[in-house]
């Protein structure tokens, strides 16, 4: 009799497997639809039933938004290949599992795995000999090793390797290029034996461009969380510098553009502050795990506290300019463009802009926000175009860098906000060009972009303007 290995690699060779992916979100749906193109049988699977309903229509909050996701869903739902559904009994007969449910963090910075363990009860339950689970939700280090594998084997009876196959696939696809992405990056296939990799290797070479590298299951779950943290570390050290430029009354987009000019140098850009589902707690994550063997990580930590504290910081730079402009911050307008937590996204998880909006609310601000990408309004008021947003306010903060505000000309953004002379510009993202701004009128500052003007520094030294490096300033 053929064994339980040769057969799931022959079906996964000839196309005939049959996969579920459970978790229809950012992650899963590209998945399934990059499956379903690739030849295979696709089962999505999703709780949310109005999100399945809209699938089946072809509706999906990353349909128009993610570059390809709408003519592929519409493209594998005709082609009857792509079947989204509610009904966990559909995943009966799958030869493989893919996990893409979310991992939220906990207070605290632990994972809850609450999501991710439900999915593998449903996987578990319609495992037979010869199927493939592969979890590609974020994990913390040594849950597949101590929880996953040990549930499944004793659910199932099965031992890996001979009857089952396991491994964790981590996902590094970016929002904005998710297919892109999800075809052209390497990608890490984290595995307890030879078999589950070769298997996945098999899956993933049907529609992955990109290396695939095979490695231990818990240097894979290590390396997913490190690379988070690692560019939340240089998102911090870019912030830090940033706060550093701003006392000092240098340009921080001078100052980093030339110190990556060094050929062992790779800062990353400042903000007003770090958000999305994963840098917010991956690190976290690994912080966790590791303070659990006794090592504290006290530079992922505290990257993640200076991250957290910028939108508050930012307010307040905000609230100075105010001061010194004689603007009363207590029914000031300020009106915030952007509230999704990086541009041209949708994606509203763990964005900084709350804190920033809900600080200059409370400081007696009157906050409007604007987003062509959301309806999230963090409870303030929204406004329902540009122009209302715009229309008389004191202070404009870009709080995402969508295309269509970095394309505003000055003078449009002026006419827009109607009358004002002397109007406050707070450049969030550090995107739009600053001399145009200035030129028009506005009060350009950004974040470690101070607005131009002549200080002097504690230790004495006049310090002329803001300096970007352009010795004409
Ligand atoms: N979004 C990203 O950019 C990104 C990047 C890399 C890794 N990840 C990781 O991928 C995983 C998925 O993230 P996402 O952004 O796709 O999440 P998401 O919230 O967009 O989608 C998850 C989906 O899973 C569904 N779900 C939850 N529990 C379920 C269950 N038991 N059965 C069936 N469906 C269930 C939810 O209804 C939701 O539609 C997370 O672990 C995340 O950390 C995300």
């Amino acid at each position: 009799m053929e064994s339980s290995y040769l057969t799931i690699l022959n079906r996964i060779d000839s196309r005939r497997a049959k996969i579920s992916v459970i978790g229809q979100g950012y992650i899963g749906l590209p998945t399934a639809l990059l499956l379903s193109s690739a030849g295979y049988r696709v089962v999505g699977y999703d709780l949310n039933l109005g999100l399945i309903d809209g699938l089946r229509e072809g509706r999906h909050h990353l349909v128009d938004r993610e570059p390809g996701v709408g003519e592929l869903l519409r493209g594998e739902l005709s082609s009857g290949r792509y079947a989204p559904t509610h009904d966990p009994s559909d995943m009966d007969g799958s030869d493989v599992f893919i996990v893409a449910v979310p991992t939220p963090r906990i207070d605290g910075g632990e994972a809850n795995l609450a999501y991710v363990y439900s999915a593998v009860r449903e996987a578990s339950a319609r495992m037979t000999a010869g199927t493939l689970l592969i979890v590609e939700s974020t994990i913390p280090p040594l849950t597949s090793e101590m929880e996953i594998v040990p549930f499944v084997q004793s659910e199932t009876g099965m031992e890996l390797g001979e009857d089952w196959f396991y491994s964790f696939c981590p996902e590094r696809a970016f929002p904005g290029r998710l297919l892109y992405e999800m075809r052209e990056n390497d990608r890490i296939i984290g595995s307890l034996d030879e078999r589950s990799a070769h298997l996945v290797e098999r899956l993933y070479g049907s529609f992955v461009r990109g290396e695939l590298h095979r490695t231990h299951v818990r240097v894979a779950e290590v390396s997913k969380l490190v690379e988070n943290a690692y560019r939340d570390v240089n998102i911090a050290f870019a912030n830090e510098v940033a706060l550093a430029c701003a006392a000092l009354n240098v340009d921080v987009e001078s100052v980093i553009s030339l110190a990556n000019r060094h050929p062992r140098v790779r800062i990353l850009r400042p903000g007003i502050g770090v958000g999305g589902s994963c840098l917010t707690k991956d690190p976290l994550f690994l912080a966790r795990a590791a303070g659990r063997e006794g090592v504290n990580l006290e530079l992922t930590t505290t990257a993640r506290k200076v991250n957290e504290a910028m939108p508050r910081i930012c307010a307040e730079q905000v609230l100075k300019i105010m001061e010194e402009e004689g603007v009363d911050p207590e029914g000031a307008k300020v009106a915030i463009l952007g509230v999704t937590y990086k541009g041209n996204v949708p994606d509203i998880r763990e964005t900084p802009v709350r804190d920033l909006a809900l600080s200059l609310s409370e400081a007696g601000a009157r906050v409007v926000v604007y987003d062509p990408m959301s309806t999230e309004s963090f409870g303030l008021p929204r406004a329902g175009s540009l122009e209302e947003a715009l229309s008389g306010a004191d202070v404009i903060i870009l709080g995402a860098d969508h295309d269509e505000f970095k394309r505003i000309e000055p003078e449009r953004l002026k006419r827009m906000v109607g009358g004002k002379s002397r109007v406050i510009l707070f450049d969030g993202k550090n995107a739009l060009d600053r001399e145009g701004f200035e030129r028009a009128g506005f009060l350009y500052a950004g974040v470690g972009r101070p607005k131009r003007q002549r200080v002097t520094s504690r230790a004495g030294a006049v310090l002329p303007l803001a300096l970007t490096g352009d010795l004409r300033t």
